[in-house]
């Protein structure tokens, strides 16, 4: 079944210049958040009760299912796959796939040939099943006592008349729709709108500047652009109308015009009357979108049709946008949240991600709701008014799984336990963590204080680019350790290679791949297949290379180690060095600029910048801060340098390569392993780093 005929070998030529270009950005394996023996050591064996009831109630039954997903994956997914309504059920081949640059084009296809639609078995399907009148969504807004629900009849007619309007406004199959919206009901609508006419959406983090939905908009061309005026994000109120005005007028200048902008009025942040408008580009959502038929026909697509694109951070260049297609993703999500989040129809679930990231798409979206569950949409910040919101929020939906990441946990743990312990959080049964390794500490405080040692935690390790889980517990199915991902899902054959691309068995530490696909993996990179191939799959031929550090122990479980090429992980935000460093050069009085990770207690890695002025330009906390500015324009408020490292100079070598190993140890204070610097074409320039290193 698998081993698809090649198509055009790639030269040899170019096959050598993209082993070239990825063997240069990786570095060093980073030893930081490596485990201590005893955490290797440390089983946290499940509760009984807990595996009891459990889907996959023992590690003989994963390890049954496993073998069987891995010797036949076919017919495992096809098993999966089984459970859904498909029009027309797939061909001969369940998938194709080629993963060996050195055989020909990357190429991956699941359920190609069948015919289905993820709106359609996200809704009508639980409905025709008899949860009409389920809840789907309940939604919690910024202010508590504002809140909001739907049930999947509803939410289906909200989804139809959206469907209905954006047909009519000349949205059509594979037409891409851009959303710029905070996590509103309308968000998860406006997903489901796009997928049932066909059209391809984008989600675009509201947390982006107009600079970075520009770029998004001239990359992706979209047909219409979904917005809100405003929203409020604590006591912050902010006018997200006027980052898209500024962004479509300068998408125009670049030659891409979009006609219309649906706005939906969040007045409860700003009224109407004071929105800037422009009639004949902007439509009101509620002028607009009810006046449209709650019936909508289903648009049938094929398995391998485009679902969505979504950007995200390289270690080079612009962000990447990450395409998914329909039939896999929709096995995949569905499988991934059922299994690894021991989920159960009288669930309550509640993920705090934004579905401008892909734990929003996977698993506020389509995950949870292809499996008919009733799913907690929060629009605010966790902490507001205070730190107890989460716990509130949870005792208020009687949540039942809560799925969350690393950087909040070590923020409410700061906040002291009171926050957490006057509220009840019975109903909690299963944690979730994901977005970065969460550190055995933290671990142990979200095990023990939120869960009160009762709820296990899936600590899911996957990326934008695998579209669900890849390595997860499954819980009650065997004994957690403390920051440890564990094992990988069904399906998924993680290896561990060397900087040869040598496959490592038993204990070891390196980088880490992936053999063979899975039906969530992403296809391309819109418009440039070519970045996919080298990005991913040169590095070590054969594999799906993902970027990330890891170790195996002595009983087989994985610990992720962080990302060993140039991306920064701030908060669980994927973030390029190079994308800050562009915006920090396109500052008039910067030179250049170097942006280096550094350990942060509570966001996990925060963003350290060396700067080099323009010759006469002079160091003062104004300008600083107009660089920091200059990053929040460009790119969005998270991505904003914590420290702006005044550098005469940076440490090169003799061909003008910054040596980054360098500046990681200055920025970390690690002044005794600073290593050789005697290669450098001027080394003096490390002291004079280190001196104005507090400055
Ligand atoms: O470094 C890994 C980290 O997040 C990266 C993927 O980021 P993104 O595509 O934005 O997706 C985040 C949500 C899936 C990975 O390369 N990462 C994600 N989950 C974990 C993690 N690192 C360690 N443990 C995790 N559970």
């Amino acid at each position: 079944v698998v081993g698809r005929t090649r198509i055009n070998p790639i030269s040899s030529n170019r096959f050598r210049s993209v082993m070239i270009t990825t063997a240069h950005r990786l570095r060093q394996l980073p030893s930081r958040r490596k485990a201590v023996a005893s955490d290797d050591d440390h089983l946290i064996l499940p509760d009984q009760d807990f595996s009891q009831q459990a889907h996959i109630p023992s590690f003989q039954k994963y390890q049954e299912m496993y073998k069987r997903s891995i010797q036949d994956p076919a017919g495992f997914w096809s098993q999966m796959a089984s459970h859904f309504y498909w029009k027309k059920k797939w061909g001969q081949q369940v998938y194709s796939q080629n993963l060996d640059i050195t055989k020909g084009n990357i190429n991956i296809e699941w359920f190609k040939g069948g015919i289905t639609n993820i709106c359609y078995n996200c809704l009508d399907r639980n409905i025709e099943s008899g949860n009409g009148e389920k809840i789907a969504i309940h939604w919690e807004g910024n202010e508590p006592g504002f809140d909001d629900s739907l049930t999947y009849n509803q939410l289906l007619e909200r989804v139809c008349q959206l469907a209905n309007c954006l047909k009519e406004n000349g949205v059509k199959k594979g037409d891409s729709v851009i959303i710029y919206l905070p996590m509103l009901m309308e968000l998860p609508i406006s997903m489901l709108a796009c997928a049932r006419i066909g059209a391809v959406h984008s989600v675009v983090f509201a947390g982006f500047s107009a600079e970075s939905l520009e770029q998004r908009i001239i990359d992706c061309k979209p047909k219409i652009v979904i917005t809100c005026n405003a929203v409020k994000r604590g006591t912050k109120v902010i006018n997200l109308k006027d980052i898209v005005d500024s962004a479509l007028s300068g998408s125009s200048q670049n030659g891409i015009h979009v006609g219309v902008c649906l706005t939906y009025a969040n007045e409860s942040a700003m009224k109407r009357e004071v929105t800037k408008w422009q009639k004949e580009r902007d439509i009101w959502w509620q002028d607009a979108v009810p006046k449209y038929s709650t019936k909508c026909d289903v648009e049938w697509v094929d398995g391998e049709d485009p679902l969505f694109l979504l950007y995200t951070s390289g270690s080079t260049g612009k962000p990447k946008g990450v395409l998914h297609t329909t039939g896999g993703y929709m096995i995949y999500t569905a499988a991934t949240f059922k299994y690894a989040f021991d989920y159960k129809p009288s669930d309550i679930y509640w993920c705090t991600a934004d579905c401008g990231w892909i734990t929003g798409h996977s698993y506020v979206s389509y995950g949870p709701l292809l499996n008919g569950a009733t799913v907690v949409v929060y629009e605010g910040v966790p902490n507001y008014p205070d730190p107890g919101r989460c716990w509130d929020i949870v005792d208020k939906y009687k949540v039942t799984i809560f799925y969350t990441a690393p950087t909040l946990v070590r923020s409410l743990m700061r906040d002291g336990n009171e926050h957490v312990t006057r509220y009840s959080r019975k109903s909690l049964r299963v944690l979730g963590s994901v977005g970065e390794p969460i550190n055995p500490t933290a671990w142990r405080w979200f095990f023990n204080v939120v869960g009160d040692a009762r709820c296990p935690i899936s600590d899911t390790w996957w990326q934008t680019e695998t579209g669900g889980f890849m390595i997860t517990p499954l819980p009650g199915a065997w004994p957690q350790k403390p920051g440890s991902a564990t094992f990988p899902f069904f399906g998924v054959q993680p290896v561990i290679v060397d900087e040869k691309g040598k496959e490592m068995e038993g204990e070891c530490s390196g980088y880490l791949c992936v053999k063979n696909s899975w039906p969530g993996a992403f296809r391309t990179l819109f418009g440039d297949h070519e970045r996919y191939e080298t990005t991913y799959f040169s590095a070590f031929p054969g594999y799906y290379f993902s970027g990330d550090g890891c170790r195996r122990d002595k009983d087989g479980y994985h610990w992720l180690t962080g990302r060993v090429d140039d991306v920064i992980n701030v908060s669980g935000h994927r973030i390029g060095t190079a994308e800050v460093e562009s915006a920090l050069v396109s500052h008039p009085k910067c030179a250049e600029a170097a942006v280096v990770g550094v350990e942060h207690e509570v966001k996990g890695q925060c963003i350290y910048a060396f700067v080099t002025p323009v010759k006469g330009v002079t160091y003062s906390e104004d300008l600083k801060k107009s660089l920091v500015l200059s990053v929040r324009t460009n790119i969005g408020a998270f991505a904003a340098p914590d420290k702006i490292h005044w550098a005469p100079g940076l440490p090169k070598t003799r061909s003008g390569k910054i040596m980054r190993r360098i500046l990681r140890k200055i920025a970390s204070r690690q002044l005794d392993e600073l290593g050789d610097t005697s290669t450098l074409a001027d080394p003096s320039v490390v002291d004079q780093l280190i001196a104005l290193a507090d400055s």
